[in-house]
């Protein structure tokens, strides 16, 4: 087992970087995210514009709010360790953030990616539930590939692209949406033509990382991923 990274300590070009991505992303999100993702993001006191967040303050936060942590790592981990870390309620997280003239585009995800975008939803009971069920998962279907990439279309299309449906309206609620300027943009001019969330669509439609995205899908309830993933298992 090697030893726990440590988070650095940061410099104040970082701090400033840092603070430009969340105030802007947080007024563009104001009416285009959904409550689930944005009341968490309010309630976090331990992510928040004024400066980079400590990892253990938001660790402490989540694990009162769900019993869940974060788990610092150098980049993009193999997918086992992956759904390993989920089963324990252990989210991923990187430590370095862009460079100011990277504000709009990175080819791997930095930590204003794995933590504004993902750590929000962390918060929310069902939400972590589901994410807890799907590392579950993940680790019993270990080295079944067709259902490994079934599982990684799913998280694509709900955990970083996904569309929740609240009030009637399609409110976006991705990590990937949440965390960039620009697919908050292009997707929020794709919201009237989003497909209707089914556990078979989306796990038949492939993905790509290097191209903007053109397919969302829109979830009515995310009590019913839960149980859609439990029928989906208990199937194979
Ligand atoms: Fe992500």
């Amino acid at each position: 087992m090697n030893a726990p990274l440590l988070q650095p300590d940061y410099v104040p070009v970082q701090h400033d970087t840092w603070s430009t991505l969340y105030r802007r992303q947080r007024e563009m999100l104001d009416d285009k995210a959904a409550r689930l993702y944005l009341d968490s993001l309010d309630a976090m006191d331990s992510l928040t514009e004024a400066t980079i967040p400590r990892v253990d303050a938001m660790t402490a936060q989540l694990q009162e709010a769900t019993g869940w942590g974060l788990e610092i790592v150098p980049g993009l981990i193999p997918v086992d360790d992956f759904f390993a870390l989920l089963a324990q309620q252990r989210f991923c997280t990187s430590t370095w953030v862009r460079r100011p003239d990277q504000l709009d585009y990175l080819e791997e995800p930095d930590m204003f990616h794995d933590t504004f975008g993902h750590v929000p939803p962390l918060m929310n009971p069902k939400f972590a539930a589901f994410m807890k069920r799907f590392g579950e998962i993940g680790v019993a279907l270990r080295g079944r590939d067709e259902h490994v990439l079934a599982l990684q279309r799913l998280y694509w299309y709900f955990v970083e692209f996904g569309f929740v449906e609240e009030q009637g309206m399609p409110m976006a609620f991705g990590a990937g949406i949440m965390s960039s300027y620009g697919e908050t943009q292009h997707a929020w001019t794709l919201r009237t033509d989003l497909r209707k969330f089914t556990m078979e669509g989306v796990m038949s439609t492939p993905f790509t990382t290097t191209e903007i995205q053109t397919t969302y899908f829109l979830i009515e309830d995310i009590s019913e991923v839960i149980r859609d993933l439990n029928a989906w298992y208990a199937a194979l």
